[in-house]
């Protein structure tokens, strides 16, 4: 896997680079889409598009989160998925609270190494657009403030001088990273840079114009150098140029706007052809290019699953599918948007405490690339879109053109040109789920208006939508016009190579200019073709299926032109790369990460997922393939290709390890009233920085306010010289699916947990209740008592609304008693934020078990009880089970690992899972709906044992678990990328 290219990129990118031999040919034009990190560059733009050194570049970008994906080796293998699949882009989200623990405190190092995954994207050849805030939301706790912002004075997200104070800590910390790594000072691929998120508050007021322009002048000042931005919530309007001060700079900032429309809506027109104004989208900012920041390519879910149905991502995976994928972003490309961010693309895992109070563990978000990284197929659109943008240079600048309709007025039809090169593009919709067919259409073409096709018509089935263009370069020839999508297009070898694309059983037609009979010859599936002397005109027709060949040979002395016509299947394994010979063109496998020619000889990396064919189209002068390191035999085609003789092996069988051997221990000894708290904090403060109210006469229960900020919290209040009490009310404020459990004098007085979110209260982030539990006589007598109560109060509430949200109050909030009125002293214990530098703030909470490393792979568990799984215990509290296991995947394998829990779906339980340390996710028994926890390689360490423990809490209402617990196999490939244990 590794090559002396990609060993020479790291040193020089750790370094300071000045030259650097490119492993591919930076003068190629249509290379252009392809980075060229360590050089400076000039990043502009114009109302079509950016540009690099004069050349426009529109940027195909997926919304990927390096800190969902706690396995720095991983970045590598989703960028390379990405860029395979089209992308020449990711945006990502820095979060604050991952890289701070305490004020002052900024770690960019082991999982949160920033600079790590910018190198990664620039090696692998994907533009960056960064995006660190200071807010982001992105559904994780607290919008990305850190835990010691919620006891900060001053408003967040405004010109307040202590909130400013925060902020420039952080900017100052995280640029001196992403300053590292821009496209304008040769560092690397970042390329833009965003500033705050979705900010719609003091839009008139004047305090956010000075918070905008303190955000710009500060970036600036930090040395960031790329165009920065803001992604206006929508189409409001807001934060266009001008809005506010760039510090006298002009021309480096652009408007950009958010957009998440149902996908059962009619696709919006949110430039060229919608409403238009401030409110229209792009149209907001005449002089920028049109601009999405995010797009919806699929939606959170919230605990319970009721935004899914309970389906969980499968139902927004099916409901943003490839369907929805053409429909909304062709017609994006209509309306002249030419920067374009999926989000999410990958979405991954909000790990340990990451999550915010709306999502549970996974946060899969339906993306085209799975939590457990498995490519889906709604990366087939991504694909052939990216590819078409990247090999087809007119698209980059359009305008819109005459309406035109077609023969069938239900397919709702966009018609844009080219001003330079007079290419005429045609997108085509088709709003209604069924299939509609003999459609043509009016085009303009070199040959005058064209109504095509000439033979049968489009078709379209339900909810598809296509580009049809005319007078656009393939390889050396023109298109007169082509009724199936042009996917890609680039010479390879000595020929011109065009790959158009369709739903299988499309019939398409392709007219190509010929001043005389060229030799058509059909190479594979079947096609025909017909040549009309009189015009000068070869037409082929042909209906998709598979990869149908055809081979033009014009007898003119130049390149003849192979013409590939792809349906989806097709697609999915065609894969392009470049190398310093030229491209190749690679057909078979299930993914293609890298390629790079030395002699005769090309070098292909990839992966797959079952037996597979390979063949290649490669520069002149290649006869040799290696796949994967291996030499590979291979006869030359009828296509020009080399074909392989004999099919790459895929990965075979995995088998995983049955969870057997498990130990367990009880804990929860805070519950017992002669338990030592003495070295705990005193809750005495009497005043708080939330927007919580602190109770009259009561202290400041706050977990936040005595520094625990993430996981469990628990309180010990004493109280002695009242008798009486009946009963007492514990009122607590926490996110979804919050709980807390309460003893005196050491037993149990019962638990509270907070509902499950309905539907509408999906995106619900604060809930509060007070539980009240009747205190038995035998307890209430006039001598000393302990009141200990665990609360798990999940995460802060976002910050979207700009009113301090994070700071609502986390835990305890008030108590009061009935029939008495004890004076309690309290004391708290929590999580500490700094204790695990390595795993991070965000990791460990307060249990009694993670206080004192039950969860660490070396903590000695060999005096806890075996057991074996499933368990039947009813209790309240805490107990926990580890066991270890061999993870052994065959040699080259990618395996891809989750852990699966299930269980009568009626017991109340919940878990907290750490694998070798490192907390992935809660499973909640009775609320779901996730199941299945990615255990991501690098964390799951191959060839080696493994701890898991698992952190049971169970309110003792009935039975708890753990139930059945197991390794799932989610994906395996041959190939993958190396991974080094974290
Ligand atoms: C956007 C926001 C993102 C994320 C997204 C929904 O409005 O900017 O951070 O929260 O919604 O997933």
């Amino acid at each position: 896997m590794v090559d002396i290219d990609r060993r020479s990129f790291t040193a020089l990118a750790a370094g300071a680079a000045t030259s650097l031999t490119l492993p591919w040919n930076a003068r190629d034009p249509r290379l252009r889409h392809h980075p060229r990190p360590f050089a400076s560059h000039t990043v502009a733009f114009d109302k079509y598009s950016l540009t690099i050194d004069g050349t426009r570049l529109p940027l195909w970008s997926g919304e990927v989160h390096p800190f969902r994906l706690p396995s720095p080796s991983l970045w590598t293998d989703v960028l390379q998925k990405l860029r395979a699949n089209g992308y020449n882009a990711v945006s990502i989200y820095v979060n604050w609270s991952y890289h701070s623990p305490a004020p002052g405190v900024y770690d960019f190092t082991g999982v949160r190494d920033l600079g790590r995954f910018l190198t990664a994207a620039a090696q692998v050849g994907m533009f960056v657009t960064v995006r660190p805030g200071p807010y982001i939301n992105a559904e994780v706790d607290a919008g990305g403030f850190p835990g010691w912002m919620t006891t900060s004075g001053g408003t967040a997200r405004t010109n307040n001088s202590t909130y400013l104070a925060h902020v420039d800590e952080w900017l100052t910390a995280v640029d001196a990273v992403v300053a590292q790594h821009q496209y304008t000072n040769g560092g690397g691929t970042v390329l833009l840079y965003q500033l705050e998120n979705e900010y719609s508050a003091h839009l008139t007021d004047g305090a956010g114009a000075a918070y905008m322009a303190h955000l710009y002048a500060k970036v600036r000042a930090d040395g960031i150098t790329v165009p920065l931005f803001h992604n206006d919530k929508g189409r409001n309007g807001d934060w266009v140029p001008d809005s506010f001060s760039t510090n006298g700079e002009s021309g480096r900032y652009l408007y950009a706007f958010d957009g998440y429309p149902s996908p059962s809506s009619t696709p919006p027109d949110w430039g060229y052809f919608g409403a238009g104004g401030t409110t229209g989208g792009s149209t907001a900012s005449p002089n920028t290019p049109g601009f999405e920041a995010e797009f919806g390519g699929g939606w959170f879910d919230c605990w319970g699953g009721a935004e899914f149905s309970g389906q969980g991502y499968a139902g927004a995976r099916s409901s943003r599918d490839a369907v929805y994928e053409r429909r909304f972003y062709l017609t994006n490309l209509a309306n002249g948007i030419k920067i374009q961010n999926v989000y999410m693309t990958f979405g991954g895992t909000s790990w340990g405490w990451l999550p915010a109070p709306v999502v549970y563990t996974s946060y899969d978000y339906g993306a085209a690339l799975d939590e457990a990284r498995n490519q889906t197929s709604k990366l087939v659109p991504m694909k052939q879109i990216g590819l078409m943008l990247e090999s087809v240079p007119d698209l980059a600048k359009l305008d819109a053109a005459a309406a035109v309709a077609a023969s069938n007025t239900s397919i709702k039809t966009y018609h844009l040109t080219n001003p330079d090169t007079k290419a005429h593009v045609y997108l085509l919709r088709n709003d209604s789920s069924s299939t509609v067919s003999s459609v043509t259409l009016p085009v303009t073409t070199s040959a005058g208006t064209l109504t095509v096709p000439a033979s049968g018509g489009i078709r379209f089935t339900g909810k598809d939508m296509k580009l049809l263009a005319t007078g656009i370069k393939l390889g050396h020839r023109t298109l007169l016009y082509s009724t199936a999508q042009p996917m890609y297009q680039a010479t390879i070898g000595n020929q011109d190579i065009a790959v158009l694309t369709g739903r299988s059983g499309d019939p398409v037609e392709l007219m190509l200019p010929a001043a005389k009979a060229p030799t058509v010859t059909v190479l594979a599936g079947s096609a025909s073709s017909s040549y009309d002397a009189a015009n000068a005109r070869l037409r082929l027709n042909a209906t998709l299926s598979g990869l149908i060949r055809v081979l033009v040979g014009y007898g003119d002395g130049c390149l003849p032109l192979l013409v590939l016509l792809a349906d989806d299947a097709a697609s999915t394994v065609l894969w392009r790369h470049a190398t310093a010979a030229g491209t190749v063109l690679v057909s078979g496998p299930a993914l293609l990460r890298d390629a790079a020619t030395s002699g005769a000889a090309v070098r292909l990396t990839g992966d797959t997922t079952a037996a597979s064919a390979l063949e290649v189209w490669a520069p002149s002068g290649i006869r040799q393939l290696a796949w994967n390191g291996g030499a590979v035999g291979s006869a030359t085609t009828s296509s020009g290709s080399l074909l392989a003789s004999a099919q790459l092996r895929g990965p075979g069988s995995v088998s995983l390890p049955a969870l057997t051997g498990w130990r367990f221990a009880a804990e929860n000894p805070e519950s017992a009233a002669g338990f030592d708290d003495s070295a705990w904090r005193t809750a005495n403060k009497t005043a708080s920085a939330s927007v919580t109210p602190v109770p009259s006469g009561q202290p400041v229960l706050f977990a936040d306010d005595y520094c625990f900020h993430y996981g469990d919290v628990w309180y010990r209040g004493r109280y002695s010289g009242t008798s009486g009490a009946t009963s007492v009310s514990l009122a607590y404020s926490s996110g979804t699916q919050g709980m807390l459990m309460a003893w005196l004098d050491g037993t149990p007085i019962g638990t509270h947990r907070q509902p499950v979110p309905t539907s509408s209260q999906a995106t619900t982030q604060n809930w509060t209740a007070t539980a009240a539990f009747a205190i038995p006589a035998s307890l209430s007598g006039g001598g000393s008592h302990v009141l200990s109560v665990l609360v798990r109060p999940m995460a802060h509430s976002e910050d979207g609304g700009s009113n301090d949200a994070h700071k609502t109050a986390r835990g305890l909030t008030a108590v009061t008693f009935a029939g008495a009125s004890p004076a309690v002293t309290w004391r708290i214990q929590g999580g500490d934020p700094s204790a695990d530098p390595v795993r991070g703030p965000l990791n460990t909470g307060g249990l009694f078990g993670e206080r004192n490393g039950w969860h660490l792979p070396a903590f000695a568990d060999g005096g806890w009880t075996g057991v074996s799984l499933p368990r039947s215990d009813t209790f309240q509290g805490v107990r926990w089970y580890r066991t270890s296991f061999t993870f052994a995947p065959p040699q080259g394998v990618d395996a891809s690992v989750g852990l699966t829990l299930t269980d009568d779906s009626s017991r109340s339980y919940r878990v907290q899972i750490f694998l070798n340390g490192w907390n992935l996710g809660q499973y909640i028994n009775n609320v779901g709906p996730q199941h299945t926890f990615v255990l991501p390689n690098g964390v799951l360490r191959a060839g080696a044992a493994n701890v898991l423990a698992l952190a049971v809490l169970a309110d003792g209402t009935t039975a708890a678990g753990p139930g059945t617990v197991a390794l799932t196999l989610m994906g395996s490939a041959l190939g993958g990328v190396p991974v080094t244990n974290v």
